[in-house]
């Protein structure tokens, strides 16, 4: 039977050799701090559920360690309120609202930061507090403050912290807002997603500071971005390589709506294959488009309904071999996200790599290419 210590050292020697990690400080933070102190028991998904349910992986049970230290993401909490031990079936339904995220992405983030010696560093979103943790060993607990929204998750992350041996700043609140007590921070990262860049980061990081964060929204797209603060209130940055995704900040998630109803609308040829919007960066540039809109379906069945204002798209593979959609509402979803596709694919369809991101006093626009190209304003 393997030890933490064995196990540990066999997970960042695979995070090593995979060359996408590279500087050595941060494996050596991964190498030091154990991540089930952070974690206790966790949620493992059910493979197949529809909806999906989890299964509670119970802490020291049979294969718990085994799990901390594979490289994936231990959901910990659900739908806000249920933690893997308050479970007394042997599965449950909900959505995840905490976690301790994959340590390779954890890892590259840190690292994708450019962190220098000395800077103050604003992390938002502690969960279970391993990523603060690793901060913490690697920059020194009087340069790192962490913001967690949920309180009993912010008091477990800070006994885990403790226990760990470390002592950087931890705050409950709302990490949109800031550090209440405001600062001038020279990083800011962020772990969960939001639908723009809060305005108060951008007074929080000193100009030539920046902020790692994933843009988000209601059709669950994602892109990390890289920003640098210009001025106060403003920034600039791109989008980096990969498939980066996070649960979204809980103010910056969809309101609640009722059950879906499919109502009857206006039936028209869809100039697209609506399954290019099931493709990592087409489900971007789709939600772009319509980004009150949340997403449904799959392949040529896609549908689209605006949270705002109750509009709705539907498409179909049609019986000639085409498409149909058929859209009502004041909203018409489709016909924005046709236009956005074909003037990404008139870019050349980029990865969101290809994206950067302007914020300015006159708003938050996503664009290709370079600031004058083809963009999108975000809902600000
Ligand atoms: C993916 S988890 C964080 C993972 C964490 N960094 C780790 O290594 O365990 C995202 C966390 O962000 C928190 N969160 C959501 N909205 C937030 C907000 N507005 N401010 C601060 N934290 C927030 C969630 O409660 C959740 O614990």
């Amino acid at each position: 039977m393997s030890t933490s210590a064995q196990l540990r050292s066999a997970l960042v020697s695979a995070l090593a050799e995979d060359g996408a990690l590279t500087d050595p400080d941060w494996l050596r933070a991964a190498e030091t701090v154990p991540r089930e102190l952070f974690t206790g028991s966790y949620f493992e998904q059910v493979p197949g559920s529809v909806p999906t349910r989890y299964r509670p992986v119970r802490q020291g049970g049979e294969g718990w360690l085994q799990g901390i230290y594979t490289d994936r993401t231990l959901i910990t909490q659900l739908d806000g309120r249920i933690r893997p031990d308050d479970v007394t079936g042997s599965t449950v339904e909900g959505s995840p609202s905490s976690s301790s995220t994959l340590p390779s992405l954890v890892l590259r983030m840190w690292q994708q930061l450019e962190v220098e010696q000395g800077q103050r560093v604003l992390e938002i979103g502690t969960g279970t507090g391993y990523s603060t943790t690793l901060g913490a060993h690697r920059l020194g607990d009087g340069n790192l403050t962490s913001v967690e929204y949920d309180p009993v998750v912010g008091e477990a992350a800070a006994s885990a912290i403790t226990s760990a041996g470390y002592t950087p700043r931890l705050i409950v609140g709302d990490g949109l807002r800031g550090d209440p007590e405001g600062g001038a921070y020279g990083r800011l990262i962020a772990t969960c997603a939001v639908r723009y860049i809060p305005l108060p980061w951008l007074h929080q990081v000193k100009p030539g500071g920046k902020i790692l964060v994933t843009l988000s929204g209601w059709s669950y797209a994602s892109g990390l971005a890289l920003l640098t603060v210009t001025g106060p209130g403003t920034a600039t940055g791109r989008f980096l390589p990969g498939h980066t995704s996070f649960m979204i900040a809980r103010p910056h998630d969809r309101p609640p709506r009722p059950v879906l109803a499919l109502l009857p609308g206006e039936e028209r040829t869809s100039l697209i294959d609506p399954a290019i919007i099931d493709t990592w960066s087409g489900s971007w540039v789709a939600q772009l488009a319509a980004p009150s809109a949340e997403r449904m379906g799959a392949g040529s069945q896609q549908i689209l309904w605006d949270v705002s204002t109750g509009s709705q798209a539907r498409t179909a593979a049609g019986p000639d071999g085409g498409w149909t959609v058929v859209q009502r509402g004041p909203v018409r979803l489709w016909d924005r996200v046709e236009e956005a596709v074909e003037r990404w694919r008139a870019a050349g369809e980029p990865h969101q790599k290809g994206f950067g991101i302007t914020v300015s006093a006159a708003g938050q626009r996503v664009w290709i290419g370079a600031e004058d190209g083809p963009g999108w304003e975000l809902p600000v």
